[in-house]
């Protein structure tokens, strides 16, 4: 958390002491050449490999931002990416350079442990170039230059995922590296070499393997998988697990992906370091991969946090199979909407694309199955609907499953669909799964967190297609926001007028939300204090405690190169009619829907207050946006 290191909490007047005293262009420019456009700074970005100029740093604002990758914050968030460092050991750097006393000194004892990661760090990215370099380059790397163009790869796609290769030698990496300055130990604590077993000396772990870097989040190579060129064993061998490298919290292309995810609120997982990699190559740029183990918790939060929607796309054989069951529970468990997209049998992602192209996996993504349907399609697949005994097993378990579902009409859906699919009669079917809902609440097994997860995804499944037919209106609605924000930041009439007419929890996305109270507090507390001078922007910004926030807001304050309207009311208003048409039109959708639903039950009370509802809202839009579009 910010503004804690080692337990300690930095006082308020020490960090705005140190804010006062730098200038986050100065910083910068230790680390990146920067050139002055106008009112910012651009220059090619420390976070990660580009050829123009994404990353952008604003004095006026004091934060960076890099259009490229997603990366961006504030000096602190800067120096904690760049130097690797947490809160405290960021501000103790900039408090030394500013000449600000934060209090004693870092133990020698912490201190060496962060030269140490920091090291490691190096000698990652040194070996990931010396692997590139020889693939580029070398005589011998040419099986492997022929072997990825075989594959379908890309020049392009290879350099974005930085393949490399590591020759046959015992002792190339070990040379190159201990050439410039790293020691075995490092390179052993790397992961790199492995001490041989007479005990005298090291040989390289990868040897004669096509390289596939793994990065963390920000785009710092953790660890590497090497895959072999022929069919020999291991297929692939991975870097064990180092200071650096949790296999269980790795999310393979996470660092290309992240933001793209974002945009497109979903993110779709893969099992194959190929498989993501292809995926990118025919524009899929929000495909990440699991590490060839079965999806942990850690990666499932992970990547929730970029998507609210991860679609998981395994192998379509057996294994693939069951770690897709596997897969979705943990997902769901961490509160994550999740689909299955069912492939042709026997393909991945990566063999699927290259036979079939790329319209033929849009499909597949775009049919993804949720949960129930899953199931029952999982129930299918697995049935000779030519044999009788084989359709009555499967109904049974079809059952089951169907039995689960909360709402009267999605189960009776479902249950036909199941009919339709095993050959059995409709009525049969509804039969069985009324025995089972009629029997008493235990028998069903059903435990609490299930019952969240269905109900979950009724609302998913009764909403999927609007969704689609929707996503276009919600991505019209986050962009609305996000220039809503940015008005607000700059102009006091603007959030004043904005604050009235809008609820901040009537915003879609949390992160605007949260960027919206930020802007809004520290609008307050300067309008107390009555400072003047620093940018609004750069006040909000101080307000943001969480730095996942604190980046994705620095993305919105700093703006790409877009000018702002001239009439910055008229383009706010524009933007909160957007954005209320949007979340009541949703709403009146919603109920609706309840409506229906409750026709079938007759709850009249709770069908009353809908109704109630609905009227209200149908009043504040033609009270609150009528006029405003009269105008305009
Ligand atoms: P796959 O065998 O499906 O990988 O294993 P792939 O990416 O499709 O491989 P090719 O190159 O197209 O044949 C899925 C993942 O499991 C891990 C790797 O992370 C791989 O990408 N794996 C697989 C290993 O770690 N070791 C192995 O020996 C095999
Ligand atoms: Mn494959």
């Amino acid at each position: 958390m910010r503004g804690q290191g080692q337990g300690r909490i930095y006082s308020e007047e020490a960090l705005t002491e140190i804010r006062a005293r730098t200038d986050i262009v100065e910083v910068v420019s230790g680390y990146v050449l920067l050139k002055q456009a106008g009112n910012t700074y651009k220059g090619l970005c420390p976070f990660h490999t580009e050829k123009t100029p994404s990353f952008t740093v604003s004095a006026e604002k004091q934060l960076f931002y890099c259009f490229g990758c997603g990366a961006g914050g504030d000096v602190f968030s800067f120096v904690m990416k760049i130097e690797n460092m947490n809160f405290g050991d960021a501000a103790k750097m900039l408090a030394d350079r500013a000449g600000v006393a934060l209090f004693q000194d870092e133990s020698p004892k912490a201190r060496a442990a962060r030269e140490k990661r920091r090291r490691l760090y190096d000698c990652m990215e040194a070996a990931c170039v010396h692997y590139q370099a020889v693939f580029a380059n070398s005589q011998e790397a040419r099986e492997a230059r022929d072997y990825v163009k075989r594959r379908g790869l890309s020049e392009e796609t290879a350099r974005c995922f930085r393949l490399g290769y590591a020759p046959r030698a015992w002792d190339s990496v070990l040379r190159t590296l201990t050439g410039s300055g790293f020691s075995r130990e490092e390179l052993v604590s790397a992961g790199l070499i492995i001490p041989s077993r007479s005990g005298k000396g090291h040989y390289d772990r990868f040897r004669g393997r096509l390289m596939f870097p793994i990065t963390d989040i920000s785009g710092r190579v953790i660890g590497f998988g090497g895959r072999v060129l022929d069919d020999s064993e291991p297929k692939y061998l991975n870097s064990p697990e180092t200071e650096l490298f949790r296999k269980g919290r790795t999310v393979y292309g996470l660092a290309v992906a992240k933001n793209s995810i974002r945009r497109e609120s979903g993110a779709v997982i893969v099992e194959g370091y190929t498989d993501a990699i292809m995926c990118h190559q025919f524009g899929f740029t929000n495909v990440v991969a699991t590490l060839g183990t079965a999806l942990t918790k850690e990666q499932a939060e992970t990547v929730s946090r970029y998507a609210p929607q991860v679609i998981i796309a395994y192998d379509a054989d057996a294994a693939g199979g069951a770690a897709t069951l596997r897969g979705m529970e943990i997902l769901q468990g961490v509160g994550a909407g999740v689909r299955v997209a069912v492939l042709p049998a026997g393909e991945d992602p990566d063999s699927m694309l290259r036979k079939y192209g790329k319209e033929a996996l849009a499909r597949v993504l775009e049919d993804a199955k949720p949960l129930t349907a899953y199931k029952l399609y999982r129930i299918a697949s697995q049935t000779d609907t030519s044999r009788l005994d084989q359709r009555v097993r499967a109904a049974k378990e079809a059952a089951r499953v169907l039995a689960n579902i909360e709402s009267d009409v999605e189960r009776v859906e479902y249950a036909e669909k199941a009919a339709k699919m095993l050959d059995v009669s409709r009525e049969a079917m509804l039969g069985d799964v009324n025995r089972l809902v009629k029997a008493p609440a235990s028998s069903r097994v059903k435990s609490r967190r299930q019952e969240g997860q269905d109900r979950f995804e009724v609302s998913r499944y009764t909403s999927f297609k609007d969704d689609i037919a929707r996503s276009g209106e919600v991505a019209q609605v986050l962009k609305a926001e996000r220039l809503l924000l940015r008005l607000m930041a700059e102009n006091k009439a603007v959030l004043e007028m904005a604050a009235e007419r809008l609820n901040w929890a009537e915003l879609s996305d949390e992160r605007h939300r949260a960027l919206a109270e930020a802007i809004q507090a520290s609008q307050d507390t300067h309008s107390e204090r009555g400072e003047r001078g620093s940018s609004p922007s750069r006040r909000a910004i101080e307000h943001i405690e969480d730095g996942e926030i604190l980046e994705y807001a620095a993305g919105i304050l700093v703006g790409e190169d877009e000018k702002l309207p001239d009439d910055l009311k008229k383009a706010a208003e524009d933007c909160i009619n957007v954005i209320l048409e949007y979340k009541l039109a949703d709403r009146i959708r919603e109920i609706e829907k309840e409506l229906m639903s409750l026709s079938c039950t007759g709850e009249m009370q709770k069908s009353r207050e809908l109704l109630a509802e609905l009227g209200c809202l149908k009043k504040r839009i033609s009270e609150e946006l009528q006029p405003f579009r009269g105008t305009s």
